[in-house]
């Protein structure tokens, strides 16, 4: 499904337009439910943005009370390690914004075995969000195409029946736990946040079909669908 692209000049901008946007996408959901239900994404592209919005203009913007944070993917890692999504979150910016803790539903790791893991994260956005649809699934693009932890050619590709799921990933010999498709595809708005020349391979073979079928290829989000990025990203 094809996206609409926004590309700003440099990661600078990217990272300004898209808080612009994020905090524009909570007042809304707030205002009209009461409420915003965020998946953050993981990887490194995510933390300058989160720097950004838990610094002015944009922090006393939000209703942060009102916000729920979830997460789109994890690594099966503990929570204070520093391949945890959860860790880069909290230091770039859930430890300087007034969200309650009780609003920030990390991945619960400690249940050690991944399908636990997953079968645990799925009761608790069922359980907070009840039958809502998320307001903003936040993904950023792997250079293999993937989002989430929805790697190409794995089982969590065709997982259809649960909100989330586990796997093991082979080429980082590590489990992931990660939201699959339906959930994804669900939601009101998704956002795909690419930054930098490494990215720009990627974003050409998809954008010129060069490559098909590749995880970020099979998204069909029911909503809003952008892809934000910046110039390096998007080879200009
Ligand atoms: C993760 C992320 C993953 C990430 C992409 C891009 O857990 O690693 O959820 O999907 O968004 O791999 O990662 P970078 O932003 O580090 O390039």
């Amino acid at each position: 499904m094809k996206a609409e692209q926004k590309i700003l000049a440099d990661a600078s901008n990217l990272i300004d337009a898209a808080a612009e946007h994020f905090v524009s996408v909570a007042r809304a959901s707030i205002a009209k439910r009461g409420v915003f239900f965020v998946a953050l994404a993981g990887g490194s592209t995510p933390k300058g943005l989160y720097q950004k919005l838990a610094m002015s203009p944009f922090v006393e913007q939000v209703d942060w009370s009102r916000v729920h944070l979830f997460f789109g993917d994890e690594r099966c890692v503990a929570p204070t390690h520093d391949d945890s999504n959860f860790k880069m979150a909290r230091l770039a910016m859930i430890d300087h914004i007034p969200v309650p803790a009780e609003n920030v539903h990390r991945v619960p790791t400690e249940f050690g075995d991944a399908a636990v893991v997953a079968g645990h994260y799925a009761e608790t956005i069922k359980q907070i969000m009840k039958e809502q649809p998320f307001d903003l699934v936040l993904l950023g693009l792997g250079p293999d195409g993937h989002i989430a932890s929805l790697f190409p050619e794995t089982p969590a590709l065709e997982v259809t029946d649960h909100l989330v799921t586990s796997l093991f990933v082979e080429k980082f010999q590590s489990w992931r736990v990660t939201l699959t498709y339906p959930v994804i595809n669900a939601a009101r708005q998704v956002i795909v946040f690419i930054a930098g020349e490494a990215k720009a391979e990627i974003v050409r073979d998809i954008t010129t079909e060069a490559v098909t079928g590749l995880p970020v290829q099979r998204l069909a989000p029911q909503g809003d669908y952008f892809w934000f990025m910046d110039k390096a990203a998007a080879g200009q």
